[in-house]
């Protein structure tokens, strides 16, 4: 009789025949900055998650690589007296951001930064572009993606990732990029991203939740599969070296199907939300947290997602050195 259950009959046989595996090489680590010095304000709606002001995101960052992470996602909080329709702070060399980036890299060159474009944290409008009598103007976004991009590029960024889901801003940002002499920076595309309700604890913690309407012009409807082919072929053709697919949990079917169908590496955006609720049930004893965290990130990467965004991934590290 085939009996399924012998390869389960004791941990070495099941470690011998596991799939998949999460390991800190997978995990990218996305990290919230904020002005001033010596700030550390944890975010409600994220246990475990704070703000950091540079002096302690660096300290921060120092701390993770040597749990053995060793790239890092950082969004800027910028306070709203310093937001505009256009975003212009965004490509200020001067702003809390990009000094950071450049600051991070000086003094550790061996930490890789994945840095954010998209006009939200800048925007006085709350949105990932220009917003015109209620509507977000697509071509005109792409001018200020690209500033930001370049600036970014220009403060040390190894991997640009553009959050904004306007069309055509995959191709725009690399030929901007190469012809800066960029070249060797990639690409991540937020390809499908969708509309979603789990990325409100992330809103809370840069204060960048839209003042009016939502995104469902820009970002997909989470009803669709199909059309988040389109969009990946759209940005392989426009030059991503990586695929993102985001949230991930509740799209496991698109991690698949772009995993299926392409050949870049798909990573796979565990959001705030999705960390908020295994946080909130752990907390009032509804579910074992740690657990909970690595039946997550192992499911999305049997999906087919090799990189990981994920707020567990420095509790993940530490997990991992502690065993
Ligand atoms: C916006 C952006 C969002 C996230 C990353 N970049 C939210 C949004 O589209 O409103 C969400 C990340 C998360 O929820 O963890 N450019």
């Amino acid at each position: 009789m085939r009996r399924p259950r012998r390869n389960r009959k004791n941990s070495a046989i099941r470690d011998l025949v596991r799939e998949h595996e999460v390991t800190v090489k997978d995990l990218i680590y996305p990290l919230f900055l904020t002005g001033g010095s010596k700030v550390r304000t944890e975010i409600v709606s994220m246990p475990g998650i704070a703000r950091f002001s540079e002096d302690l995101l660096l300290k921060e960052i120092e701390e993770c690589m040597k749990l053995g992470l060793k790239i890092f996602a950082p969004f800027p909080n910028i306070e709203e007296a310093s937001k505009d329709k256009y975003a212009t702070l965004s490509y200020d060399r001067n702003n809390i951001y990009l000094k950071a980036i450049k600051k991070i890299k000086k003094e550790f060159p061996e930490a890789i930064l994945m840095t954010d474009v998209a006009m939200d944290p800048y925007s006085s409008d709350g949105h990932d572009g220009i917003v015109e009598n209620g509507e977000i103007l697509n071509d005109e976004t792409i001018d200020v993606l690209g500033k930001m991009a370049l600036a970014q590029a220009d403060a040390g960024a190894d991997i640009i990732g553009p959050s904004d889901m306007m069309d055509g801003r995959i191709g725009a940002l690399r030929q901007i990029l190469d012809e800066a002499g960029f070249e060797k920076v990639s690409i991540m595309a937020y390809t499908a991203k969708y509309a979603s309700a789990f990325y409100g604890p992330f809103r809370d913690a840069l204060n960048s939740a839209p003042k009016a309407g939502d995104k469902k012009t820009y970002q997909m409807d989470p009803a669709n599969q199909a059309e988040a082919l389109i969009e990946a072929e759209l940005d392989y053709l426009e030059g991503a070296d990586f695929l993102m697919v985001k949230p991930a949990l509740a799209y496991l079917d698109v991690i698949k199907l772009l995993y299926d169908n392409f050949e870049v590496p798909i990573a796979a955006y565990n959001v705030s939300g999705e960390y908020a609720m295994v946080k909130a049930a752990a907390q009032n004893g509804w579910l074992d947290g740690e657990k909970a965290m690595l039946e997550s990130l192992t499911c999305i990467k049997r999906a087919g997602a090799k990189v990981i965004l994920s707020y567990f991934a420095k509790e993940f590290a530490q997990l991992n050195n502690s065993r």
